[in-house]
Parts: structure tokens; C-alpha cells; sequence
């Protein structure tokens, strides 16, 4: 008997995202994105790496899928360039960036591999930054309208839909720490984009029901994280608290209460725009399941002097870490059965979840990422032992299919489970977590094994 066997259809897949993976970044009516301004600025990201080549899968799109086939993988999640299908932002379709997915997608669904796309993953075009991106209402308004362009054209062929990926970091690391694109540092820009945002997605929402071709399942993506508090003297309690707010419940408590977290007004300090309780109707729109992604939970101290946050996340001692963060496969459990407790989930996508750690190519052309498998086989059995506990969780995708370009990181970490060699020729090889994983999906499960020992540390 297998020790962590899954519900029959349990769908698995891998993840990745258009300015990640894609490169091509001047071709065929592709217009520039706020990610190709962001990455030119000195300084934003890691080495001046840009995504224009990244792993080159507007090129190598075939070969990805024949590799997806190979390991026998269920389902595909990447996301569409809006600066290829709109490059303006909001007039014409260009023909061209459909063509590239209809390919894609052709060839999948010929894989048999179910296509499960992200409509927005960061990128859009750089003209929309110039006319105040997420900080404009309007912007709202022109998602949902490239939302419905695209469920129009391909939602005789695809079902499950994503609207947005990871609205927190856009919001709160792209325009209030300027992280990623487009790099500001303003506490009411972030109130904006965060609402306008949501206003999108809800907005999307109802637009992608009425252009649909066939009942659609349609939900939103969050990085969410569980929150422990460093200690338990009140103030620690109250910095997590608010942490939670910040991180968590304010888009979890607008898309499935009708509200936001009196902790982002009160203490964080955060101004919705003016009239915004007019649109939590919309926000809360009716989705079909929750896309979540996870990688590791945040533990918080108090820090009353940092007056925007009032809270610090510290690295617990005796942790393991990979190149990015701390791996704790119970935080993901803690997660989805806190989820349960607090909101009305329907259904639950794992739409992300992996580690970067340092791996390469071996003389004998293999990558041993046994550090990747124990990982992967860890988080998912915190995912089984929820499922269990009655957390309806449906699916599961690796972040990421293959190495590919980690925004302002650049390349200096790989998250993917084919190895894609940048400087030959963007040769991909198959790391042994894929096929570790390979063997996860064809006998939907695994038996917990020890995969790799931590390094001996002498004290
Ligand atoms: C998430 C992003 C994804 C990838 C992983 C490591 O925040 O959605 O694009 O960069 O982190």
C-alpha cells in the first residue's frame, strides 16, 4: 500500500509565467513591457539581467511540450503576455501574439495536457505604467477587457482559468518596496494598485462568464503564507496579527467577506481610494476555487521602530534554508486547515509551490537535486495530510517546469525542475526531481522516503 495515495483526479501539474520563460521580447507585435523598462534601470534587478531571451520558449515551445509529455504531465500552467496579445494596452489584438498561443495550446491539448493559464503574471505593456498602471482605476476595466478577448478565442478549448497571479507582490513589493516592476516607493499608490487590483479581477471575472464559450472555472491567485508570531509576548502577537493582515486577509477578506482588514487602515495606514466600498460587490464576484501558492510560512517579531510595518520576519534558528527561504512543509499544512477554518473555500489549486536550490549539470549529464525532492515530497504531504483533514484541494503544480528568469533575482536561481542551459544553446535537461515527479503522477502518490541528509555541521 502507498503511503500518501491522492483522490481519484487529483490534478498535477507545472507552473511558469510568460516573462519568465518566454525571451522573444521584440517579436511578432510584441510591445514592451513594464518588466523590459524595469529590468534596464541599474540596480533593480540581480547581474542587469532582462527576460529578452530568459529560457526561450517562444523558440523552444515544441521541445517544452514533448518534455511535458515525456513526464507525463497532466496539466500546464503559464500565463499570456498581455504585451503580445494587446501591445497597446487597450486597442487592437495583434494577431500574431494569439497565433504563438494557439500553437501552444494546440499542442498541448494533442499532449493531452490540460492548459491552465494565468491572464496576468506582472507583465503588460509599458504604456500603461506611463498613464499610472495599477494606480488607475481605468486600468481595472482594461483587464477585464483583455480578459474577455482572450476567453472569447480560447475558451472552446480551455476551462480552468486564472485571473491574476500573486496581486500582493504586485501591489505591495511593486509600488510600496519597489521590488519588481514598476519600482515605487508610495504607500497610497500601493492602497490604489491593491484595490484596483482586486477591482480587476472581480471585474475579469464577470466579463470572462459572459464571453465564454462553455462553463468556465475561474478563480484568483494568492501567495499566502501562514503567520507565526516569534514569540508570545502580546507584541509579537499584534505584529503578527497585522502581518496577517497585510500578507493574508486583506485580499482573502474583500474577495470572500465583502471587506478589508481593519489592521491595514488602522495601523499600517493604508487609504482605499475614495468611494471604494461601492466596488467590494464586485471584488467579491463568485469564483470557482482558490489558486494558492506557498513556500514557506513567516514568522514575526515586533518592530515599533520601522513605522510602515510595524513588524520584522525573522529566520527561525535552526531552520533549513534554501537559496530564497526557509523550507517548512507544515506551514503549508497550517495554511490550507486555517484557510478551511476562515473562509468558504470551494475548491483549491496549489498553483505554486518548489525551491531554489544550487543545482547542476553532472559529468554523467544528470542533476542530482535530491535537496528539490525532499522538499517537494515533504510540501506534498502536507498537502495530502490536508486534503485528509477535509481541505478541498483538487490540484497541484510545481514551480517550475524549467529554470527560468526569478524577476529581480535575475538568473542567479533556479526553481525548475528541467534544467535549462542557458549558455549551450538552451539545452534542458531533465533533473531527477522531474522524473522523481514523473513517478508521482503516473502512481498519484508516493511513499515517504528519506531523500537527502543535511550536510554534517560540527559544534
Ligand atoms: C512567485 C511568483 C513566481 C516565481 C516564484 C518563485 O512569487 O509567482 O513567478 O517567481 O515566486
Amino acid at each position: 500500500m502507498m503511503e500518501k495515495s491522492f483522490p481519484e483526479g487529483f490534478l498535477w501539474g507545472a507552473a511558469t509565467a510568460a516573462y519568465q520563460i518566454e525571451g522573444g521580447f521584440n517579436e511578432d507585435g510584441r510591445s514592451t513591457a513594464n518588466w523590459d523598462v524595469f529590468c534596464r534601470i541599474p540596480g533593480n534587478v540581480y547581474h542587469g539581467d532582462t527576460g529578452d531571451v530568459a529560457s526561450d520558449h517562444y523558440h523552444h515551445w515544441k521541445e517544452d511540450v514533448a518534455l511535458m509529455k515525456e513526464l507525463g504531465l497532466p496539466a500546464y500552467r503559464f500565463s499570456f503576455a498581455w504585451p503580445r496579445i494587446i501591445p497597446t494596452g487597450k486597442g487592437p489584438v495583434n494577431r500574431k501574439g494569439l497565433d504563438f498561443y494557439d500553437h501552444l495550446v494546440d499542442e498541448l491539448l494533442e499532449s493531452n495536457i490540460k492548459p491552465f493559464p494565468t491572464l496576468y503574471h506582472w507583465d503588460h505593456p509599458a504604456v500603461l505604467d506611463e498613464i499610472g498602471g495599477w494606480t488607475n482605476r481605468e486600468m481595472s476595466a482594461w483587464f477585464a477587457d483583455y480578459a474577455s478577448i482572450l476567453v472569447e478565442h480560447f475558451s472552446d478549448r480551455i476551462t480552468n482559468w486564472i485571473t491574476i497571479n500573486e496581486p500582493f507582490v504586485v501591489a505591495m513589493i511593486g509600488y510600496q518596496l519597489g521590488g519588481v516592476a514598476p519600482g515605487m516607493k508610495d504607500v497610497k499608490a500601493t492602497a490604489a494598485a491593491t484595490h484596483h487590483l482586486l477591482l480587476g479581477h472581480g471585474l475579469a471575472v464577470k466579463a470572462m462568464r459572459q464571453a465564454a464559450k462553455q462553463p468556465l472555472q475561474i478563480g484568483i491567485t494568492l501567495n499566502l503564507s501562514n503567520i507565526e508570531s516569534a514569540s508570545p509576548s502580546q507584541a509579537d502577537r499584534d505584529a503578527a496579527r497585522c502581518r496577517d493582515a497585510y500578507l493574508n486577509r486583506v485580499f482573502l477578506d474583500p474577495l470572500f467577506n465583502g471587506k478589508y482588514p481593519v489592521e491595514m487602515t488602522e495601523n499600517l495606514g493604508f487609504v482605499f481610494p475614495e468611494g471604494f466600498e461601492k466596488d467590494l460587490p464586485v471584488i467579491g464576484e463568485p469564483t470557482d476555487f482558490l489558486g494558492i501558492n506557498n513556500y514557506t510560512r513567516d514568522v514575526v517579531k515586533a518592530n515599533p521602530a520601522n513605522d510602515l510595518f510595524p513588524f520584522d520576519l525573522i529566520q527561525p534558528e535552526e531552520s533549513t534554508f534554501s537559496t530564497m527561504w526557509e523550507m517548512y512543509p507544515k506551514g503549508l499544512y497550517d495554511l490550507l486547515t486555517r484557510l478551511k477554518r476562515d473562509y468558504p473555500l470551494k475548491a483549491v489549486y496549489i498553483t505554486e509551490n518548489g525551491t531554489a536550490i544550487t543545482d547542476g549539470i553532472d559529468a554523467d549529464n544528470r542533476v542530482r537535486d535530491s535537496r528539490r525532492i525532499q522538499f517537494l515530497q515533504d510540501y506534498i504531504a502536507s498537502v495530502h495530510q490536508a486534503i485528509k483533514e477535509g481541505v478541498p484541494v483538487k490540484g497541484y503544480f510545481v514551480w517550475s517546469l524549467m529554470d527560468n528568469y526569478e524577476w529581480s533575482l535575475g538568473y542567479s536561481r533556479r526553481f525548475g525542475i528541467i534544467f535549462v542551459d542557458y549558455e549551450n544553446g538552451q539545452r534542458r535537461v531533465l533533473k531527477d526531481s522531474a522524473r522523481w515527479y514523473s513517478d508521482v503522477i503516473r502512481r498519484n502518490g508516493f511513499d515517504m522516503k528519506k531523500y537527502y541528509a543535511e550536510p554534517f555541521q560540527s559544534n
